[in-house]
């Protein structure tokens, strides 16, 4: 199953993903650590220091797995909102200790919280298993609040010719066969490969970010760029709040003239 994006009729392929992520959940992490090499968790580490969390952030870890970014975001003193749709993960990572008891089990395309209300988003290696993406920067969007960022983790793929060459030997031999001795399922490392292969490229990435309002996006590879990093803004109040039809907008400063 190759990336495709599909904004209208995503369910089934969904509910395989989702499906998929709850038979691995028990060896996830174990299978994460050994196939990076244990690069992953420094990425992670890369996301939380270009957040510049505070206390006073309230940051929705959006596909948030077992919740190694979550436990990470919450270090900072900020607090975290962890969102993921597969029970099984969800469960590994309450197990863990990264996950506390606000961990919603939802779609990242259907967020169940309301407009403007958290100041960061962040998803790790989550989008490329997302088919209607453009639904899911629009829900980005909308629950982040004006000047909020929104900060995506996610594997790449190499430039370098050579090194090109041993990367996709490792995905498509290593990879699935560890994964599937690790995680006992060949097939979803044998998919995870193939979303690795065929998602879509950082400027195309960051050309949608920008077409669903997105602003000051930026997009940083790292690890001979095999995993990318983009980092964006959603408008401060002025802006935004002018992008709302007037009919709409609700201001407490409104005077209305008779
Ligand atoms: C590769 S794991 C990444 C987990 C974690 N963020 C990490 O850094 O290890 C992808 C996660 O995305 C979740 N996921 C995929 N599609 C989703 C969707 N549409 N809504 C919510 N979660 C989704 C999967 O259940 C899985 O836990």
């Amino acid at each position: 199953m190759k990336y495709t994006i599909d904004n209208d009729n995503p369910h089934a392929r969904k509910a395989k993903i989702r499906s998929m992520f709850d038979s691995i959940a028990k060896g996830y992490d174990r299978a994460n650590r050994i196939l990076s090499f244990g690069i992953d968790q420094s990425w992670r580490k890369k996301v939380v220091e270009h957040c510049e969390c505070t206390k006073n952030d309230v940051v929705l870890d959006l596909c948030c797995g077992t919740g190694d970014l979550s436990a990470l975001i919450r270090e900072t003193g900020a607090h975290v909102v962890s969102l993921d749709f597969s029970y099984g993960m969800i469960t590994k990572g309450r197990e863990k200790g990264n996950i506390d008891e606000l961990a919603t089990v939802a779609d990242a395309s259907k967020l169940p919280f309301k407009d403007n209300i958290f100041t960061k988003v962040c998803i790790s290696f989550g989008i490329r298993n997302i088919p209607d993406i453009d639904v899911f920067l629009e829900e980005v969007y909308r629950v982040l609040r004006p000047g909020g960022t929104f900060v995506i983790l996610e594997l790449t793929r190499p430039r370098h010719n050579i090194f090109r060459v041993f990367y996709f030997v490792y995905l498509y031999t290593l990879l699935p066969l560890l994964g599937g001795i690790i995680a006992k399922n060949y097939h979803a490392y044998r998919y995870l490969s193939k979303t690795i292969h065929t998602f879509i490229d950082p400027v195309t990435l960051s050309a949608m970010q920008e077409k669903h309002g997105f602003i000051d996006i930026q997009y940083k590879s790292m690890t001979l760029h095999i995993a990318t990093m983009y980092i964006s803004k959603k408008p401060p109040v002025a802006t935004s709040f002018l992008s709302i039809p007037l009919s709409k907008q609700s201001h407490p400063n409104n005077v209305i003239i008779h």
